[in-house]
C-alpha cells in the first residue's frame, strides 16, 4: 500500500510535465514534508547488520529490523546474499510508515563475484578504458544482487608501500589516477543512474588518506594545502568531475580536524569551490572516532561536528540517530541543515530509481543471468595480463621451449594470493590459482612443490624445491605476500621478501638451473638484497579470478608482458616512501653514486650508502620486444599561455613479437614561483604494435596540464621553460624543450 502511494507520487510528478530536475525536486518536498524529525535523520543513518544494534535515544537497544521498520534507517551496509537484501527491503517498503526504499551499499572495490587484478595492478595496465570496462562490469554483477551503491574508487595516492591500502589506489601519479578515477566512476554509474545495472559510486577516501604519517593506517596526515592541492587533489576532483554521486570522509585528521567534522574539507573545498551536489558518508564509525582523535567530548559533539561540517550520512556510528534530534532541539543544528542533508540522500534514491521501483536492483533471474558472464571472465583475464609487470629478463622468459618446469612457491594453490583483498563475493572454487594455470598451459610438464610457508620453513621443504629444481629445466618459484597482507589495516614495517622465502630462493639458484620468479602481492616490495638470485621476474600482483591462466598466458610467451610500474620499487624499506615526482632540492644528488661511510665531503640530499633511485622507477616495465623511441619534435616551441603544447615522437617495435607498450610523456616546469617536481606525467598512451611496425604519437598538453598551485594559490600558468621528455618510463632520456610566454 505504502509503495503503491509512493509509485503514485513518482507518476504524478513526471505526469505533472516538468523537468526533470522539478520532478525531483517535488517529489522530495513532497516526500519530506511527511516525514518526522526522526525519519529524517533516519535517512541520514546507515547500519550494517552485524553492527546493527544501536542505542535509541532513551539509552535502549534497537536492532535494523525494527529501525528499518520504524523508517529510521536510509542505508544498510555489508549484507552477504541478494535474498537478505530483498528481504531488507521488503520489510522498508511493506513495513515502515512511508515505505522509504533501502539503499544497500557494498564494497565493489575490484570486481563482485568475477574478481578483477587489485586496483593497484589494473592501473599498471594504463588501460583506462579496460578499468572503465571492469568497472561497468562489476556494477552489473552487484546491481544483480540488490546492490545500487559502491565504496569505490580509492582515489588516494600514496607512495608509501607500508600501507597496505596501496593495493586499492591506482599508484603514486596525480594525472594517471585522476584518469582512471573518473574512468572507475562513469564504469559504474554508466550514462543514467536509472539503469538497473549500474550503480553510484563513491569518491574516498576525502582527503588525503593516503599519506598517512609513518605508512601506519589510520595515522595522522599533515601537510601544506599547497602539497594537497598539487599532488593528492587531482584524483577526488576527476572522480567528482565525471559525476560521482556520493563521496566519503576519510579516517584521517587533516590539518589538525579529522575529516568527518572538517569544514574546510567537506564545505568550503567539496561543497563551494568543487561543486559536489551529491551526499557524503562517513568512514566507518568515523564519527564517533572524532571522540579518540579528541576534538568530540561524546557521541553527541560528534555528531554535531560532523552535521555543522555537512556529513550527510553516518556510516554505522549511530551518532545521528541517537543524539540528531536534541541537537536540533537544542538549536544547535538548524533544522533546514537537516532538511538539507536528508534531501541529498533522497535525491540519489531519486536517481537511482528506488522510489519507482525498489526491486529494480536484483531479482533471481537477473542474479542467475548476470554472474560470471564469459565476457567478464574473458576481460578478467585480459586485464590480468595488462596489469602484470616483467622487471628483469635475463632471456629466460618466455618459456615455451622449456621441457620440464618445476614450480615452487608457498602460494601455488592458493586462491586469496591470487584475489587481494576486499573480494566479500568471491567464490575459491572458481578462482584459477597459479598451479592450476600452468598445468592447464603446460599440460605433464609441471612437477609442483611448497618449498616454503609465506613466513616459516617447512621441513625437508627447500631440499624438495632443490631436488625439483636439478630434475627441471627451469624453476619458476612464486614468492612474495599472501592476499591477506594487503588491503585495510595491513600496514608493514618491511616489505621485504620473508627470510624462509629469501633462502628458498637462494637455495634454488644454487642449483644453476635459471629461476624465474613470480611475485604475488599487493604493494611494491624492497628486492635488491634477492634480485641476483633471480634470472626472470615478473610481477603478477594479485591477478583476480582468472589470475592463474593470466600469469601463464606471458610465461608461456602466448602474449608479451605489457604493465609498466605505478608505484616506484624502492631497492630497500629505508627509501621509503619513494615516488619520481620529487622536487630537485637545493642540493640535489645528481651524479651522486653509491659512497661508502666517511666520505661525507659532499653534502648533498643523498644517503650514505644506498643510491637515492628506485631498483625500478615509476612507469618501468619490459615486454618480450623491443620498442624504441626517436623524433621527439615538440611542434610548438613556443606558446602563449592558454594555448595547447604539442608533442610528437616516433615509436618502433624493432623486436619480433607483437606487443603493446606504455609511451609516457613528463615535463619538468624549470623555474617557477614555487618549487616544482623534477618530473611529472602529463600524458600517456598504450599502444600495440606488430613486430617491424612505427606509429608517430601526438600528445596535446592542455593549459591545464601546465598549471599548478602557485605561490599566490591560485591553480594557473606561469611563463617560462619547460623540459620534456617521452619514453617507456620516468628516467626516460629522450629529451626536447617549449617555452611558454
Ligand atoms: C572502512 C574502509 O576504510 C572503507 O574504505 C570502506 O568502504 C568502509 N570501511 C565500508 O566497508
Amino acid at each position: 500500500m505504502r509503495r503503491i502511494s509512493l509509485v503514485i507520487m513518482f507518476l504524478v510528478g513526471i505526469l505533472g510535465g516538468c523537468t526533470p530536475r522539478t520532478e525531483a525536486d517535488k517529489f522530495v518536498d513532497d516526500l519530506m514534508s511527511q516525514m518526522t524529525l526522526r525519519e529524517k535523520i533516519g535517512q541520514m543513518s546507515q547500519f550494517a547488520p552485524s553492527t546493527g544494534v544501536v542505542t535509541g535515544p532513551q539509552g535502549e537497544q534497537i536492532d535494523v529490523r525494527t529501525m528499518v521498520k520504524s523508517g529510521e534507517i536510509g542505508s544498510i551496509l555489508n549484507l552477504k546474499t541478494p535474498q537478505e537484501i530483498e528481504e531488507m527491503q521488503r520489510l522498508a517498503v511493506d513495513s515502515s510508515r512511508l515505505g522509504i526504499p533501502i539503499l544497500f551499499g557494498h564494497d565493489i572495490i575490484h570486481g563482485c563475484k568475477v574478481i578483477f587484478p587489485i586496483n593497484l595492478a589494473s592501473s599498471c595496465s594504463w588501460n583506462v578504458e579496460a578499468i572503465r570496462k571492469s568497472a561497468e562490469l562489476a556494477a552489473y554483477e552487484a546491481s544483480a544482487m540488490g546492490i545500487s551503491w559502491t565504496f569505490s574508487p580509492m582515489c588516494d595516492i600514496s607512495a608509501d608501500p607500508r600501507w597496505g591500502r596501496v593495493s586499492e589506489g591506482s599508484g603514486e601519479d596525480p594525472f594517471l589516477a585522476a584518469r582512471i578515477s573518473a574512468a572507475m566512476v562513469e564504469g559504474y554509474q554508466g550514462a543514467d543512474l536509472a539503469d538497473s545495472s549500474t550503480i553510484m559510486a563513491c569518491v574516498k577516501h576525502f582527503a588525503a588518506y593516503g599519506a598517512p604519517e609513518a605508512g601506519r593506517d589510520y595515522n595522522t596526515v599533515d601537510m601544506s594545502e599547497r602539497m594537497f592541492r598539487d599532488r593528492y587533489l587531482p584524483p577526488y576532483k576527476a572522480a567528482l568531475e565525471a559525476g560521482a554521486a556520493t563521496a566519503m570522509t576519510s579516517f584521517n585528521d587533516f590539518d589538525a580536524l579529522p575529516a568527518s567534522g572538517n569544514e574546510w574539507l567537506l564545505k568550503t573545498l567539496l561543497r563551494d569551490e568543487l561543486g559536489f551536489d551529491g551526499f557524503v558518508v562517513s568512514d566507518y564509525r568515523a564519527v564517533t572516532e572524532m571522540i579518540k582523535h579528541g576534538v568530540a567530548a561524546d557521541a553527541k559533539d560528534a555528531a554535531f561536528l560532523a552535521m555543522r561540517a555537512c556529513l550527510d550520512m553516518d556510516m554505522v556510528s549511530g551518532s545521528y540517530l541517537s543524539h540528531g534530534e536534541a541537537l536540533v532541539k537544542e538549536g544547535l543544528i538548524p533544522e533546514k541543515e537537516i532538511d538539507r542533508m536528508c534531501r541529498n540522500i533522497l535525491m540519489a534514491k531519486y536517481r537511482l530509481g528506488l522510489f519507482e521501483d525498489p526491486f529494480r536492483y536484483g531479482g533471481a533471474e537477473r542474479y542467475a543471468e548476470a554472474i560470471y558472464r564469459d565476457e567478464t571472465l574473458d576481460v578478467a583475464r585480459e586485464i590480468a595480463r595488462e596489469s602484470m609487470v616483467l622487471l628483469k629478463n635475463d632471456g629466460v622468459l618466455p618459456l615455451d621451449d622449456a621441457k620440464e618446469i618445476a614450480l615452487i612457491g608457498p602460494f601455488l594453490s592458493s586462491p586469496r594470493a591470487m584475489l587481494g583483498s576486499w573480494t566479500a563475493f568471491r567464490d575459491y572454487d572458481r578462482t584459477v590459482t597459479v598451479d592450476e594455470g600452468f598445468k592447464a598451459r603446460f599440460p605433464g610438464r609441471v612437477h609442483v612443490v611448497k618449498g616454503c610457508e609465506a613466513f616459516a620453513e617447512v621441513s625437508g621443504g627447500v631440499n624438495e624445491a632443490v631436488r625439483a629444481a636439478k630434475n627441471a629445466d627451469v624453476a619458476v618459484l612464486v614468492l612474495g605476500f599472501p592476499g591477506e597482507l594487503s588491503g585495510e589495516a595491513a600496514s608493514m614495517t618491511t616489505v621485504e621478501l620473508p627470510e624462509c622465502q629469501k633462502k628458498l630462493l637462494a637455495a634454488v639458484k644454487a642449483t644453476g638451473k635459471p629461476v624465474v620468479v613470480i611475485l604475488t602481492t599487493g604493494r611494491p616490495m624492497a628486492l635488491e638484497s634477492v634480485i641476483d638470485n633471480i634470472d626472470a621476474l615478473l610481477l603478477a600482483w594479485h591477478p583476480g579470478t582468472m589470475g592463474g591462466h593470466a600469469i601463464a598466458d606471458l610465461v608461456s610467451g602466448d602474449y608479451s608482458p605489457s604493465g609498466h610500474l605505478t608505484m616506484s620499487f624502492p631497492r630497500c624499506d629505508g627509501q621509503i616512501p619513494i615516488r619520481y615526482n620529487h622536487k630537485n632540492t637545493g642540493r640535489p644528488a645528481d651524479g651522486i653514486g653509491l659512497r661508502t661511510p666517511g666520505s661525507r665531503k659532499i653534502y648533498q640530499s643523498c644517503y650514505l650508502m644506498t643510491p637515492n633511485s628506485p631498483l625500478y622507477p615509476f612507469g618501468y616495465g619490459l615486454s618480450y620486444t623491443e620498442f624504441v623511441y626517436d623524433s621527439l619534435e615538440v611542434m610548438t616551441p613556443a606558446v602563449h599561455q592558454g594555448e595547447p603544447v604539442r608533442v610528437r615522437v616516433r615509436v618502433t617495435n624493432v623486436g619480433s613479437m607483437d606487443a603493446a607498450t606504455v609511451a609516457q610523456l613528463y615535463l619538468r616546469d624549470m623555474v617557477a614561483s614555487t618549487t616544482r617536481p623534477v618530473r611529472e606525467l602529463k600524458g600517456f598512451r598504450r599502444i600495440f604494435l606488430k613486430s617491424g611496425e612505427s606509429q608517430e604519437i601526438e600528445f596535446t598538453l592542455t593549459p591545464d596540464d601546465l598549471s599548478f598551485c602557485r605561490a599566490d594559490m591560485k591553480f594557473a600558468q606561469e611563463s617560462g621553460d619547460f623540459k620534456v621528455w617521452v619514453g617507456d618510463n620516468s628516467d626516460a632520456l629522450l629529451e626536447s624543450a617549449f617555452t611558454v610566454l
